[in-house]
């Protein structure tokens, strides 16, 4: 027994996933959704703010800052609040209203930004707010996670070892993540690496993301795909990248929920289409285990990712986009 739920962060389930026709690839995926708060973040709010507080970094009277558009703001606000720690958390217009909801209900402070930046998206504007208070204020600490290497720490401490001691017979041949901050695929891909070498660790990214380079344009799912390139991932350790578009998610969500029975949400998608896509351009010889991470379920996105109307306003918007940049060249 726990005396709080918020204390039983990991030990999440791991599920196999047949792929039809593909019978080489045994496909593992490790529900994060499990986690107190819902998703994969919890790990890292959990185990940032526990360390700055047994170090000194912070103390009861500190206010944490983070720019959040979704689930590490939730997994924040309940863990600040367990703590009986101040927390601003900067949102912005894409931000979920549940999502908003859960971060408000627990105490935090939201500031929400409306105004998008050059990329397309609001991360730099919302990074740009979180500076502007921390300069005026005083015991703040931003939690940064895309530069702190507390973030990468958590996952190599927790998610990491879970991946590499769950694997089936003790083998991990590939390892694919999605990546926004790119945290958990730092922590973990170091964690993997180092316990099975030749591991391939597969970032699975979103067209419109910069992360790895490519064209900036707007985005509609949340969790996965960043208008910056994190400086935590210089010590990522990433063998490959397969990028995949809104359409791929959408339909990947609905096969996951009519074949696996998962009601995942939309960075599981992603991830689950992303396997299937590298598969399709690199065939395996023999039986090969694949790790993979679902960071979130399908309840959050119930209005956008599993409705049918909002799936064709994306569809429509990224066809345009396509039609006005193929004859712009
Ligand atoms: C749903 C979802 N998937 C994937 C990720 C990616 O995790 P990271 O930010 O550690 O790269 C996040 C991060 O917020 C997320 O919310």
């Amino acid at each position: 027994m726990v005396n709080n739920i918020l204390n039983k962060v990991g030990n999440t389930p791991v599920v196999s996933l047949p792929i039809i026709g593909k019978p080489n690839l045994n496909v593992f995926a490790k529900l994060e959704f499990y986690n107190p708060t819902g998703s994969v973040k919890d790990r890292a709010a959990c185990y940032i703010i526990s360390r700055l507080l047994n170090d000194g970094t912070i103390n009861k009277d500190t206010t944490l800052i983070e720019s959040s558009s979704g689930n590490f703001g939730v997994a924040l606000s309940a863990y600040a609040k367990l703590n009986g720690l101040k927390f601003i958390c900067v949102i912005d217009k894409t931000t979920l209203p549940v999502n908003e909801m859960l971060i408000r209900l627990q105490g935090a402070e939201v500031i929400r930004i409306t105004k998008p930046d050059n990329n397309g998206g609001y991360l730099i504007n919302r990074i740009k707010k979180v500076k502007e208070i921390v300069q005026k204020t005083e015991n703040i600490y931003w939690i940064n996670q895309y530069a702190n290497p507390l973030n990468a720490r958590a996952y190599y401490n927790s998610l990491g070892i879970e991946i590499c001691l769950e694997a089936p017979r003790q083998k991990v041949d590939y390892l694919f993540m999605g990546i926004s901050s790119g945290g958990t695929i730092t922590g973990v891909s170091q964690r993997v690496k180092e316990n099975y070498p030749n591991a391939k660790i597969i970032a699975v990214d979103v067209d419109g993301s910069i992360i790895f380079g490519g064209k900036a344009h707007k985005r509609f799912i949340p969790g996965i795909g960043s208008s910056i390139r994190p400086d935590i991932l210089k010590h990522a350790k990433i063998d490959d990248v397969i990028s995949v578009n809104e359409d791929e998610t959408i339909d990947a969500c609905r096969e996951l929920l009519e074949r696996h029975n998962l009601y995942a949400g939309g960075s599981s998608g992603s991830v689950y289409a992303g396997i299937k896509k590298y598969f399709r351009r690199n065939n395996v010889e023999s039986q090969v285990n694949i790790m993979c991470v679902f960071a979130d379920s399908g309840e959050r996105y119930i209005t956008t990712v599993y409705n049918d109307q909002w799936g064709d306003m994306v569809r429509e918007y990224n066809l345009k986009r396509q039609y006005s940049e193929a004859i712009a060249v």
